[in-house]
């Protein structure tokens, strides 16, 4: 059997634990996303707290991912598991768990970037990409714009210099008293609400470059917000400014991605990332890359967020471009790691 015929894949970058099993010819076998509730409580994500709960429900998630495959740990063929970027203690986890247990099985362990995982999220539904490619992953940790050439050939064309959108969004959900995480809250007042009621900035769509900037847009929202008074408030008072803020971001996202997608002549546009269930960021970008005629490939919602089949996809094509190390020793939670810095073009 060769080394990626069947992938234990395992995600545990920020406060998702997820498990998947894939099999060469029979897909996703089995995947599970466990969400930690927990954070809620906090208004965000508590890194120690993920990381604990990360340690326990990895080997329980682990067995029943197994049991749905109707596998035994002996029938996989490797281990993928996300190396960086994202919360250390929680990488940790995560790593030091896939090599023990590939090291038990005598089966390779493979150390995956998570970026790259969502820029492939959508093959696993979609097939392979027209290339070039442009493709966009937008999350809470994360705003990225980047060209693809083909797996593991890329170039890095933008990203934020400050929040990362989903950030924005759930901070803006914050102040306006909306439950943590925040971003589909917004999204689905912002369908109630009148986009061009508040004139919020577009962020750096008037320059050159692919580079992104929330913060400031989150600031004229909670500035916006002060003659609101303080929370909790009716869905009626707070559903113009979900939707203006909600048009400045998906404007900027979309002018950008639309240039990106200009300036490389991409024949498809890919979307990754929890933010990417955007219903208006979705709605706009088909209408864009229709009127282009290129493809878009959205992944679905939960192939959107983090999780565990897109690392081992891209666990198992690492596995076919040449052979890992046996024992898995170099795969380490990386610090240093913080996007994709293994550009290749
Ligand atoms: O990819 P993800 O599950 O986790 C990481 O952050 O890596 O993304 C979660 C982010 C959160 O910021 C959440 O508020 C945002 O995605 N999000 C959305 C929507 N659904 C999730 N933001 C805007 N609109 C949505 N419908
Ligand atoms: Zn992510």
């Amino acid at each position: 059997m060769s080394a990626g015929e069947r992938v234990l894949g395992i995600e545990t970058s920020c406060d998702d634990t997820s498990v998947a099993v894939l099999e060469r010819g029979r897909g996703l076998r089995a995947h599970l996303i466990a969400s930690q509730d927990l954070h809620r409580l906090y208004g965000g994500v508590v890194p120690e707290l993920a990381a604990r709960a990360h340690l326990e429900l990895l080997p329980r998630l682990v067995s029943r991912a197994l049991d749905e495959a109707e596998m035994k740990p002996a029938d996989l063929s490797a281990v993928a598991v996300t190396r960086a970027p994202g919360l250390v203690g929680s990488l940790v986890v995560g790593v030091a768990f896939a090599k023990a247990y590939a090291y038990a099985l005598g089966i390779p362990v493979v150390g995956v970037n998570h970026i790259e995982a969502h820029l492939h999220a959508a093959s696993l539904e979609h097939g392979d990409a027209a290339l070039p490619a442009i493709a966009l992953v937008v999350s809470g940790g994360h705003t990225e714009l980047v060209e693809m050439r083909g797996f593991g050939q890329y170039r890095w064309l933008g990203s934020t210099r400050d929040d990362a959108v989903g950030e924005a969004y759930d901070k803006v959900a914050k102040r306006l008293g909306l439950p943590f995480p925040g971003g589909p809250h917004v999204d689905a007042l912002a369908a109630e609400g009148d986009p061009a009621r508040f004139a919020f900035p577009r962020p750096m769509l008037d320059r050159n470059d692919f580079d992104f900037s929330f913060s400031g847009l989150k600031t004229a929202v909670a500035l916006e917000a002060e003659h609101l008074g303080e929370p909790p408030y009716e869905r009626s008072r707070i559903a113009d400014l979900c939707a203006s803020f909600q048009a400045a971001v998906v404007d900027t996202l979309t002018g950008k991605t639309m240039r990106a997608v200009r300036e490389v002549s991409a024949r498809s546009l890919t979307l990754g990332g929890g933010v990417a269930c955007n219903r208006a960021l979705r709605a706009r970008l088909g209408a864009e890359c229709e009127a282009a005629g290129i493809a878009l490939r959205i992944p679905s919602p939960r192939l959107c967020a983090d999780n565990a089949a897109m690392v081992a996809l891209v666990g198992a094509w690492t596995l076919d471009a040449g052979p890992v190390s046996e024992d898995g020793l170099e795969v380490v939670a990386s610090l240093e790691e913080t996007g994709l810095i293994d550009s290749r073009l």
